[in-house]
């Protein structure tokens, strides 16, 4: 598996930040590279207890041997790369880290306007970034790229070049999305979505790879989808079913509380097929039965928990390689070999 890349398959926060952290740990990638919208993005990892949240840099920073690159497709919002450098130092990020000088810059402007606009903040329900306005500029092609900011310029690299050569090289090369399918500007519930593609082919182009250069797709789902902000969410259940079930949560970048539904199996077949999906990765076994917490051998799940998994591969019609069965990183299930 040279290449692979790791999508979200609903609406976010699926958990993909802790499935890319086991990866990265795991398979040991010589390059951990971040595709997706910008600084909208928000994935947490629990490590020996402590909680990291990123919203710039790859996920896969805890991997101290991988280089972390930041794609051209990408927005850079320069204050956050310096918070997370600082909040990261433990892990040496900052001599390893690279971002593609083509990367278009999140301005204070750019932030003002997704807060205070009407409809982006009012309608859309948007995280308030700058992201959407910072890709307005980028397609009228007024916005300032990471080689016009001085402060970024020790940390500029070709990111697109750095990840074909390494492919040449036979090196693994890990590529993170951010965001989920039902998010996507083309695929997802317009206008309740962001401002860019989030599928997998979208990841690829946001890196400089082609689409033969992609080995695997990893869609990533949760036993209970959520999603933040406006827009539709057909099996969405109300706030008094998702407390009783203990499956409410709130959003790594907003605070906002997420709006919880079932498991929704068509959608999940859809996102699958456009993502180009080889394989699958469940998060939240453990909220779905609680009797799976922590377990990481696929034969010690529990009855209900096997049966849920075994309905998703048969309704969504792709094999399931990896299952997380609690928030630390050790709790998970790896049964790609398998497969
Ligand atoms: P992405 O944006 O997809 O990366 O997800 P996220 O990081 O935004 O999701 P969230 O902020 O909700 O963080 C996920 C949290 O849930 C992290 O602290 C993970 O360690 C934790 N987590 C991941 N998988 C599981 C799981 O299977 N069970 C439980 N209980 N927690 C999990
Ligand atoms: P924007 O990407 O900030 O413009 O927000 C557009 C929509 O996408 C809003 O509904 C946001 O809540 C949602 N969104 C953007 N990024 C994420 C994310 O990383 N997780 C969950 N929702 C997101
Ligand atoms: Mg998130």
């Amino acid at each position: 598996m040279p290449s692979y890349i790791v999508v979200g398959g609903q609406w976010g926060d699926e958990g993909k930040g802790s499935v890319i952290a086991y990866l990265a740990m795991k398979d040991r990638p010589e390059i951990i590279a971040r595709g997706g919208v910008g600084t909208n993005a928000g994935h947490s990892v629990f490590i020996h207890g402590k909680k990291y949240a990123v919203r710039q840099l790859p996920t896969g920073f805890m991997q101290r041997s991988a280089r972390l690159l930041v794609g051209a497709g990408v927005l850079v919002d320069p204050e956050v790369f310096f918070h997370e450098l600082e909040h990261l130092k433990e892990f040496d990020v900052a001599g390893r880290v690279g971002i593609d000088s083509r990367c278009a810059v999140i301005e204070p402007k750019h932030k003002e306007l997704d807060r205070t606009n009407g409809y982006l903040h009012g309608k859309i329900g948007t995280t308030g970034s700058g992201c959407g306005p910072a890709n307005a500029d980028r397609a009228m092609r007024t916005a300032r790229q990471a080689k016009d900011i001085r402060e970024l310029e020790p940390y500029l690299t070709d990111v697109a070049a750095e990840i074909n050569d390494a492919l040449d090289e036979g090196k693994l090369v890990l590529v993170e999305g951010t965001q989920g399918f039902g998010l996507s500007l083309y695929y997802g519930s317009y206008p309740y979505v962001t401002s860019k593609d989030t599928s997998a082919s979208a990841m690829a182009s946001d890196v400089g790879i082609g689409p033969t250069r992609v080995d695997d797709v990893i869609v990533v789902f949760k036993s209970f989808p959520t999603r933040v902000g406006a827009g539709p969410f057909p099996t969405e259940m109300s706030l008094e079913e998702a407390e009783r079930l203990g499956v409410v949560e709130y959003g790594t970048v907003t605070g906002r509380r997420r709006r919880v539904g079932w498991f929704d199996f068509d959608f999940a077949r859809y996102s699958a097929k456009v993502n180009g999906a080889t394989l699958l990765a469940i998060t939240m076994l453990d909220k779905y039965d609680k009797e799976a917490f922590g377990v990481t051998d696929y034969d010690k799940l529990p009855k209900k928990a096997r049966e849920f998994i075994e309905e998703i591969e048969e309704r969504v019609r792709v094999p399931v390689g990896l299952i997380k069965t609690g928030p630390e990183l050790e709790h998970i299930i790896d049964i790609r070999e398998n497969i």
